[in-house]
């Protein structure tokens, strides 16, 4: 069977559709039965920021996998994996909003300018927005592919947006293990991206160098 065919098959979206919500599931189950430790909200609002960051890292480790491993139907789950990242970050900032703020919209624009990693963490998760909004086919062909594509570069920021903000907030506790972990596969992902781009530049740099020049036909002379 050729490599990746498994994956067309039907019942591949919904399982990688019911794994991603497992988490969600796990969460929701655990919160309902009263066992998500001494702080449950706390304990519910870290790990939704933290299956966020994981969906970011998933979603941006699918082009690498499909090119390195020669598996080009990798490409079907990449849309549905963003849209969790979205799912993820907006239940993280619901609980934010929520446990911290008790839904006061002037607490909430108070605490997000008052501190910069909330601030950062809300700027990743605006940005993620147009992103998740325009993940559609309809949208793709209403931007054309070279907006869409500039507009999903954005992609690249948002990372960085996100790591920075667990930095931030693990810096009052001098607790980095885990961001320096997430920095690393975060940069060899976009590393490798980087690299591609380098070596497409590269390419098209000597096939117009090799190109023969217009009308350098032979000398009539
Ligand atoms: C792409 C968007 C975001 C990502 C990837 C993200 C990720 C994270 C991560 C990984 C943590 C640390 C969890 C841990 O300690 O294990 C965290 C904590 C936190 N995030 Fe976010 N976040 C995002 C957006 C937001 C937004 C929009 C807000 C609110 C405006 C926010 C508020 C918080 C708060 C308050 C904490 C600390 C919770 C605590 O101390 O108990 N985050 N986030």
């Amino acid at each position: 069977m050729p490599r990746g065919k498994v994956l067309l098959h039907p019942a591949a979206k919904p399982l990688v559709f019911v794994l991603a919500l497992l988490p969600f599931a796990w969460l929701f189950y655990g919160a309902a039965t009263n066992n998500l430790g001494a702080n449950p909200a706390e304990h519910l609002e870290r790990s939704l920021g933290d299956w966020t960051l994981r969906f970011l890292c998933i979603t941006l480790a699918v082009t690498p996998l499909r090119v390195i491993t020669g598996t080009p139907t990798l490409a079907r789950f990449r849309r549905m994996l963003g849209l969790f990242v979205y799912f993820y970050a907006a239940l993280h900032f619901l609980s934010y909003s929520w446990f911290d703020m008790g839904f006061d919209v002037a607490d909430i624009a108070k605490d997000i300018a008052k501190r910069p990693f909330i601030l950062v963490g809300f700027s990743a998760f605006l940005l993620l927005t147009p992103l998740a909004a325009t993940s559609f086919n309809r949208a793709v062909r209403a931007l054309g592919a070279r907006r869409w594509q500039a507009l999903h570069r954005l992609v690249y920021v948002i990372a960085g947006l996100a790591l920075l903000h667990f930095y931030w907030m693990r810096a009052g506790k001098h607790n980095f293990a885990e961001v320096a972990v997430y920095a690393v596969i975060v940069a060899a992902l976009l590393g490798w991206r980087a690299a591609q781009a380098l070596k497409k530049k590269r390419a098209s740099v000597n096939m117009t160098r090799t190109a023969p020049a217009v009308g350098a036909g032979p000398s009539r002379s």
